[in-house]
């Protein structure tokens, strides 16, 4: 049974741990542009949290004493929540 890491794009922690190994990633934003883990429409909610939990097997060291721009972690894009687009017409109307 596969393990998935990111639900929302389907990838398994055996997709990430070969992308790392094949094409030696060595951070977050580099995986997220290669296999789109936290690009789906949760916005990275669910597998940010996971992916740092995993951070030391993925990538051999502790994410604890660097910063978020070391660690390079994606940013939530809006919408950060699933929106309605009628809200955004009920706003174009008025
Ligand atoms: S679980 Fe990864 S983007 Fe939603």
């Amino acid at each position: 049974m596969p393990k998935f890491v990111c639900l929302c794009e389907e990838i398994t922690i055996e997709d990430i741990e070969k992308v790392i190994r094949e094409e030696k990633i060595s951070d977050l934003e580099t995986l997220k542009r290669r296999l789109r883990v936290s690009m789906g429409h949760c916005g990275g909610r669910y597998c940010i949290n996971l992916l740092l939990k995993l951070y030391p097997k993925l990538f051999g060291e502790s994410p604890r004493y660097k910063t978020s721009e070391e660690l390079h972690i994606p940013k939530p894009r809006p919408p950060v929540k699933p929106t309605i687009l009628a809200k955004f017409l009920d706003e174009v109307s008025e």
